[in-house]
């Protein structure tokens, strides 16, 4: 997240100095990480594919045991007003305060868009794990993001941008922040949700340009596929140039999706 431009609350859609304290110190957002969140791109003073978002943070909060107030809506469109191109975050907390965040977008995600490289790891549960196992919060967009963090920082100190999480039976997961897709014997697949991965708005969107397969991708199809994308809300379609020290080549497929995407997304509101 790039340098704070807005804060709004969501109590009254006031604007606060970006430096103004807004959690108190016993929100259990703070304290459990019981917060839900969602990250959007901002475009032309409007944010982009709002009512996704919406509902995927609605599906989050219900499963939290957060209540979510009326009002995100209309806060993510003050917000967004006279933004060219930026992020939004906005977040409910359990302690009961909501927040919009208008941000510029990193100098690194800006670079993301024209290409990556990727390491995988593995996140030390099977694939089936978060189906059988609800309470595990698959498929949930909460504050608890200090693993993700921490995948973050552990790719970048091994030299590469990013990180793939691979379960313990085989098979391609998500990046910490993204969604995966591959070509792979010239299909694009990306993981089910049923594995406990986020539900991704970009992936939602690319969709609509390319038909993406959701597809068990195991380890082995993600290490011979011949062009692999990571997918998310303010980076975009980001091509990988290299998988665990393999360099990919030019991705065609996935740099033609990745140009539809930045074109098509401001019609996307
Ligand atoms: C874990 C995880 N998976 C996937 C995504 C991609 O979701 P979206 O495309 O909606 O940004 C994100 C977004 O931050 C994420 O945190």
């Amino acid at each position: 997240m790039g340098a704070v431009r807005r804060v709004l609350l969501l109590d009254d859609a006031r604007e606060l100095p970006p430096d103004t304290p807004v959690l108190r110190a016993d929100d259990l957002g703070v304290v459990r990480g019981e917060a839900v969140f969602e990250t959007l791109r901002v475009l032309d003073g409007r944010p982009c594919l709002l009512a996704e978002h919406l509902t995927r943070f609605a599906h989050s909060a219900a499963r939290l045991g957060i209540d979510l107030p009326a009002g995100f809506d209309e806060l993510a469109h003050k917000a967004a007003i006279g933004a060219e191109d930026a992020g939004l975050r906005l977040t409910m907390t359990k302690g009961g305060v909501g927040f919009a965040v208008l941000f510029d977008v990193a100098p690194e995600t800006v670079a993301g868009r024209g290409g990556i490289s990727v390491v995988t790891l593995p996140l030390g549960i099977a694939s089936d794990l978060r189906a059988q196992q609800p309470w595990l919060l698959g498929g949930v967009k909460s504050t608890s993001y200090a693993v993700n963090m921490a995948a973050l920082r552990h790719a970048r100190a091994l030299g590469a941008d990013d990180a793939i999480w691979v379960s313990t039976d085989g098979y391609v997961l998500e990046a910490p922040t993204s969604t995966v897709i591959a070509l792979v014997d010239g299909q694009l697949v990306t993981p089910p949700v049923d594995t406990g991965i986020l539900p991704g708005t970009t992936l939602l969107a690319c969709s609509r340009l390319l038909p993406i397969t959701a597809a068990p991708l195991s380890v082995s199809d993600l290490a011979r596929a011949t062009e692999i994308a990571l997918l998310s809300s303010v980076r975009g379609v980001a091509p990988v140039l290299s998988l665990d020290g393999r360099p990919l080549g030019a991705s065609p497929v996935l740099t033609a999706l990745a140009t539809r995407f930045e074109t098509t997304l401001p019609t996307w509101m």
